[in-house]
């Protein structure tokens, strides 16, 4: 998959081509990502060889170099202050001298496969190539490393850099992001990005590319609600189903910034990385860092192409694919919206009952297990079970949950420390935060310093106790507040730069999971940051799957999956049914419409279940049913959106061989007497075949691609075959299969 011509390097696949060059300064310049072609010819060389170096009005790289200038090149790398004036990579500062870098081609090297190494989040797979290019600036004594991986099957390119330091003074890392991509002549183009807030999280944002710098980016020690690393580049006419589209993510969990900055050319300079705010890494002789992993993505044919490419990058190279068998991947029941604090070992056994019987999988106990804590104020970093609510113990309780045929979950907070414990009265210092006499507090709680090994050890020694005790299945990691005044005492007492903080911290939350995975390899982690504050790709690496938000209302759900689906597979998406009026909203809504909106995905139940009526049981039992059945194609199967606006959703998944398909269409309000007949073209069928849609009409599959399926929700009076006219917020499922 990787071809060098002369001074020209191809990385391709079926789908894609990544062609870059060395420039004739010896930096890395970019040719082209796109469509794949068919090899690098030699006039083609010859031609893009040609034609260069046009820029009028711009400083010249050297005097022995006539008119090249970095200014107008598509670099690979690009370096501040030797003729380009964009935003740079890189920045790097020894003692008060500014480096003004100018890394030189040295080598290169292949390397075939890509292992899963739990030391840090990565992409992996066997059908990988990695192409490494070393450079050097030599009178800089540092020399970078610019890692490219192609996989075969996926029209992505991952990039990252190694940095080292040859020299023999010590140097300050001040930027060193993980990978740029530049296009030219993109005037007419528009960024998305997935912004939001608490309770609102990744909903699809789009604006304009104008000139200058356009970023996202978070300082909150994770990825955080507000903004994802994920970002997107398409043209302004762009479909679901035509345009070309160019996306970015990241492989990481903390600080982060992701960008776009557009020249006077009409050149777009995409950027992923480490947010360079807040950052310093100190670099003495012989030292080397890494960075994260940044993720380029190339799509054809619209928005639907594209989710096909980041799913498909995300579940095989992302996630460990291990989590794809789904009987691994329990029906889960949660004990946060149905009882909150408010629970004893008799409350849960109860409830217990009654999940297996609707069947459930899986009984997790969320917050409010351990000692003393009855409300959101105390015991983090205490994590032994509350005898009061477990008089006859945990690992009694755990024996009773296991021998009723469910698994087995529980909440755990493991970053965090509430003033009250004793483990903060005993190690002071392990809080993150400076000395100050005044701190940050967030929930009532303080971060603990991951940055600091004997920290972690700490908190993986007390979990693991409680892990071995209950014979735990199922973790649910959650992470409820973001750091402040960041300052680590160990650091400090090591010598270190408080800039590596936020690296270090998040390395440790890396470390951590790394040892609960090594020692308990089919323990699922579910990963959770006060809902959605931490859903990235660094998070998916240990954990298939995350809650994407506190807000469980099935309408709100809607905006939070159409935008995380852009950049996340819907394996990935935890999708709780939970009560109406809804906890978060008050807003009441169909079980039939949490249920249909709810089975994409993960999916688990969060409610109080004798408030249910008969009905509504029976209910439950049938989806589960379903869901059991198709749990492979409501998780991995393809993910179209068929329309989206504010008051129409409809979506599909089908399975690989298009045998198999469920249509989710969702009306936000009804319209009376609108259209007696609305018909729905589900394109992704096969024309070939013949469909039965919900076990009683059959239709072929090239009428339902040229015509369309009837739309049940269409209120005309009369109550057709498979219409249920109710009220507003209205989801239906309808399920297609091959009728042969
Ligand atoms: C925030 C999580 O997102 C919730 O699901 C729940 O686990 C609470 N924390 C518990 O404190």
């Amino acid at each position: 998959m990787i071809e060098k011509k002369d001074n020209f390097f191809h990385l391709y696949n079926k789908k894609i081509s990544y062609i870059f060059e060395i420039l004739e300064n010896g930096h890395l310049g970019q040719v082209y990502f796109g469509k794949r072609v068919s090899k690098l010819w030699e006039y083609d060389i010859c031609y893009l060889k040609k034609y260069k170096n046009k820029a009028a009005g711009t400083v010249k790289y050297s005097k022995d170099m006539g008119n090249f200038t970095l200014a107008d090149q598509l670099q690979e790398y690009p370096v501040y202050g030797t003729s380009d004036f964009g935003m740079s990579a890189i920045d790097v500062r020894c003692e008060s001298e500014i480096y003004y870098l100018d890394f030189q081609y040295q080598d290169y090297k292949v390397k075939r496969y890509k292992k899963r190494n739990l030391d840090f989040p990565t992409s992996y797979g066997n059908n990988a190539e990695t192409l490494s290019i070393e450079l050097l600036d030599v009178e800089r004594n540092l020399k970078l490393w610019q890692n490219f991986t192609i996989f075969d099957d996926t029209a992505a390119i991952v990039k990252s850099i190694k940095l080292e330091n040859v020299g023999e003074k010590k140097v300050n890392v001040n930027k060193c992001l993980s990978g740029v991509l530049e296009l030219r002549n993109m005037p007419n183009h528009e960024l998305v990005t997935l912004d939001g807030a608490w309770l609102r999280e990744r909903h699809i944002n789009i604006r304009p590319i104008k000139h200058g710098l356009t970023t996202v980016s978070s300082l909150k020690g994770a990825s955080g609600h507000q903004h994802n690393p994920f970002i997107m580049i398409k043209e302004k006419d762009t479909t679901l189903e035509t345009g070309e589209i160019y996306a970015a993510n990241l492989i990481y969990s903390g600080n982060f910034i992701s960008g776009v900055e557009m020249d006077e050319w009409d050149k777009a300079r995409i950027f992923v990385g480490i947010n360079p705010e807040y950052f310093e890494w100190g670099l003495s002789p012989k030292e080397t860092f890494s960075t994260p992993e940044a993720v380029f993505f190339y799509s054809e044919n619209g928005i639907n192409s594209l989710m096909d490419e980041t799913s498909l990058f995300v579940n095989e190279h992302v996630i460990d694919k291990k989590w794809q068998d789904v009987t691994k991947r329990p029906i889960v029941f949660n004990s946060w919206e149905t009882m909150y604090f408010d629970f004893d070992e008799k409350k849960l056994l109860d409830a217990a009952k009654e999940v297996k019987k609707l069947g459930m999988e899986c009984f997790v106990i969320d917050d409010g297990w351990f000692e003393n804590r009855n409300d959101d104020r105390n015991s983090l970093g205490n994590w032994k079970y509350d005898i009061n609510k477990f008089p006859n113990g945990l690992k009694s309780f755990s024996k009773k949950i296991h021998d009723m045929n469910l698994k087995l979950g529980i909440w755990f907070e493991p970053e965090m420390v509430s003033p009250n414990v004793e483990l903060l009265k005993k190690h002071p210092e392990w809080l993150l935060g400076h000395p100050y006499s005044r701190k940050a507090i967030g929930r009532g709680q303080y971060v603990l310093d991951f940055s600091n090994p004997m920290v972690i050890e700490e908190i993986y020694n007390q979990i693991k106790k409680i892990i071995i005790m209950t014979n735990l299945d199922y973790i649910k990691w959650d992470m409820n507040r973001n750091i402040t005044e960041a300052y680590s005492a160990y650091l400090h007492d090591n010598d270190r730069s408080q800039g590596e903080v936020f690296h270090r911290y998040i390395c440790g939350v890396y470390t951590l999971y790394k040892k609960i995975i090594s020692d308990f390899p089919d323990i699922l982690i579910e990963g959770c940051a006060g809902g959605g504050g931490r859903y990235d790709l660094g998070i998916l690496f240990y954990s298939p799957q995350i809650w994407p938000s506190d807000n469980s209302d099935a309408t709100e759900r809607l905006d939070i999956l159409t935008g995380t689906v852009l950049g996340y597979p819907l394996s990935s998406f935890s999708s709780h049914i939970t009560a109406s009026p809804n906890h978060q909203t008050n807003r009441r809504t169909m079980l039939s419409t949490r249920h249909n909106i709810g089975i994409f995905g993960a999916l688990g139940y969060e409610l109080d279940l004798n408030k249910l009526s008969t009905q509504e049981k029976k209910e439950i039992k049938d989806v589960i049913s379903f869901y059991k059945k198709n749990q492979e194609l409501m998780m991995y199967g393809r993910f179209i959106k068929l329309t989206t606006n504010d008051d129409v959703y409809n979506w599909a998944v089908v399975n690989k061989d298009k045998s198999e398909a469920v249509v989710m269409i969702f009306n936000r309000k009804i319209k009376p007497n609108s259209t007696p007949k609305s018909y729905l073209k589900l394109h992704f069928l096969d024309e070939g075949k013949k469909y039965i849609i919900n076990d009683t009409d059959i239709v072929s599959g090239e009428f339902l691609k040229k015509y369309g399926m009837e739309n049940p929700i269409v209120f005309n009076g009369i109550n057709q075959q498979y219409s249920v006219v109710t009220e507003d917020l209205q989801a239906i499922c309808v399920k297609i299969r091959e009728y042969k």
